[in-house]
């Protein structure tokens, strides 16, 4: 029996989609036990989530955020609004006794974090964070074969997420497209957008993150404020590359921009270990590079592994071998495993104590960037 689960979505914006996909998708390609039911949809303007309703397929829509959390229809409430919202949100939702799927960074910084953390722990609430890219299947794959031993010790990781798309000055900052650049409304710059993401992945790969040392620039140092139409300071961070330490001792190299000319979305990372390495790369997600220090020297060399096959993870819920999916199916793949946690009466992964270490990690880089030093990364 499949039970229905009423959801309400908080922004109706690039995440709005993605999720809004994921709950109409799920149920044509797993076989949960929810069927989540598109209730009610929010967004600052009442044209744009009127005609999103009817797109998507919500029976309703509403320009205030806390109609969605008193009506007790809604069993989940998905936060896809900007990152300096989802505090007061998310923790709203917990004393309403909602399941809560919130987008990443958690929130603008630790201590923000933390009292979210508590109020869903206070309440039992099922909770997720939205760092999608574990769910890519060469990403999980990669997770698998690490558990399972085949790299060995593990000496190095790196990544990086590089993109190019703020380096004209005329940018402006704040407001509904631009609010990533105003600190107020994103927290941070890269580290919390987009080393989030790596941080996250890297963490469930390799283990805990115990220090850091960073150095963050803001090229472009000043930017008109869409709300106030002036030239004003920006606080975000356009650049960031951090040196670490994992917990297994292994070391981390990390870099973020948004000023790598001709990258768009260049999330890579690659792994060294005793006996193997991996690598991936965003723009091939469907590949795994691999690298088998055990096989005969004579053919020995990097492996590209399409990852389509029917036992490689998530796969055999979708094509044949040899077919590839893409990057809106990570969120199905969220939503599909959510509903699974939740017939299970297990916690979800990523869970908002799991975002808080991510948030601890991005605290202490922002922090070693700020005083030049080595920081010790708090435990969540
Ligand atoms: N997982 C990922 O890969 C990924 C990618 C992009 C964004 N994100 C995260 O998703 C969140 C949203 O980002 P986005 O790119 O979808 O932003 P967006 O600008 O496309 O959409 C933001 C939405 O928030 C709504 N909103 C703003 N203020 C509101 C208010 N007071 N009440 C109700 N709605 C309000 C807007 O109407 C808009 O629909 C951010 O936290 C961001 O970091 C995650």
């Amino acid at each position: 029996m499949t039970k229905k689960l009423n959801i309400g979505l908080i922004g109706y914006g690039f995440m709005g989609r993605t999720h809004s996909n994921a709950y109409n998708q799920v149920n044509h390609f797993f076989d949960v036990p929810y069927k989540p039911v598109l209730k009610v949809v929010c967004g600052l303007e009442e044209k744009v989530a009127k005609d999103f309703a009817e797109q998507w397929g919500y029976k309703s829509y509403t320009t205030d955020w806390h109609k969605v959390i008193e009506d007790d229809d809604i069993d989940q409430v998905d936060i896809c609004v900007p990152n300096n919202m989802h505090a007061e949100i998310a923790i709203a939702a917990a004393k309403a006794g909602k399941n809560i799927i919130c987008e990443k960074p958690l929130a603008l910084n630790g201590p923000q974090a933390e009292k979210m953390v508590d109020a869903i722990e206070k309440a039992g609430v099922a909770n997720l964070v939205s760092f999608n890219y574990r769910r890519v299947p060469a990403v999980t794959l990669a997770k698998m074969l690490i558990d399972e031993g085949r790299l060995g010790k593990i000496f190095h990781y790196r990544a990086n997420f590089l993109q190019d798309w703020t380096i004209s000055a005329n940018v402006p900052q704040g407001g509904m497209a631009t609010w990533r650049l105003d600190v107020k409304a994103a927290g941070s710059g890269v580290t919390g957008d987009l080393l989030a993401h790596c941080i996250d992945t890297a963490m469930w790969q390799n283990g805990q993150i115990s220090s850091v040392c960073a150095m963050t620039e803001t090229f472009v140092k000043k930017r008109m404020h869409v709300d106030t139409g002036k030239l004003e300071d920006v606080g975000i961070d356009d650049a960031c590359t951090f040196l670490c330490r994992f917990d297994n001792e292994s070391l981390g190299n990390f870099e973020s921009t948004r000023y790598a000319r001709g990258h768009k979305a260049l999330y890579t990372f690659e792994i060294n270990g005793e006996k193997a390495s991996i690598a991936w790369d965003l723009h091939d997600l469907h590949r795994l590079s691999y690298f088998d220090h055990s096989d005969e020297s004579i053919v020995r060399g990097w492996r590209s592994v399409h990852v389509t096959d029917g036992d490689m993870p998530y796969m055999n819920k979708w094509w044949v071998p040899g077919l590839q999916i893409g990057y809106e199916h990570t969120f199905i793949h969220q939503v599909a495993d959510f509903l699974e946690s939740l017939a299970k009466g297990e916690p979800a992964s990523p869970s908002f104590r799991e975002a808080l270490s991510t948030q601890y990690v991005c605290d202490a880089v922002l922090a070693s960037a700020k005083d030049k030093e080595w920081k010790t990364v708090k435990k969540a």
